[in-house]
């Protein structure tokens, strides 16, 4: 199963929409609670960055026997320095973002930690932001 969602750029009222649908989804597949836990955070922190630093992309979200993998793409301007984007506290967010409750640099590290495997490609034409949660493991027995 292969899902694909629009996300646009500064819209915070369907900012989670794709998250929703993820959950939702997850929710009815009855996985494991800490298992969709993991996802659903994971995934709204990634779509929230698109709609708060982009111009705008979309997200697919794939479940396979394997895996669920939930890919976020965007038109940029891209991501300047990945490494320092990492970084746990470190955000460009302006006033409007954490007047909205975002911004705390902590978006990119808590993906990296929710996920088994997690790649950013970045250049100013755009970010893609690769997370793969696999199946099978403590949290979904
Ligand atoms: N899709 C993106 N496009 C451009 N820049 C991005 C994107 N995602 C993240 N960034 C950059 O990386 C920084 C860190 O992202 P991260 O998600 O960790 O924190 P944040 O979004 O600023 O705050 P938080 O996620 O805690 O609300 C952002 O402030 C922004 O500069
Ligand atoms: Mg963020």
């Amino acid at each position: 199963m292969v899902r694909e969602y629009q996300i646009i750029a500064r819209n915070y009222d369907l900012a989670g929409r794709a998250s929703s649908d993820i959950k939702r989804t997850l929710k009815a597949m009855n996985v494991p609670w800490s298992f969709q836990k993991r996802v659903c955070a994971a995934s709204y922190e990634a779509e929230i960055n698109v709609v708060i630093h982009s111009v705008g992309g979309y997200a697919t979200f794939e479940v396979n026997d394997q895996a669920i993998i939930l890919d976020f793409y965007d038109d940029g301007p891209g991501i300047p320095n990945i490494e320092l984007a990492m970084t746990e506290g470190f955000s460009t967010a302006s006033e409007l973002d954490h007047a909205n409750g975002f911004g705390a640099g902590m978006g990119l590290p808590n993906m990296k930690r929710s996920s088994d495997l997690m790649t950013v490609t970045s250049d100013h034409e755009g970010t893609h932001v690769h997370l793969v949660f696999l199946r099978g493991k403590a949290d979904e027995k």
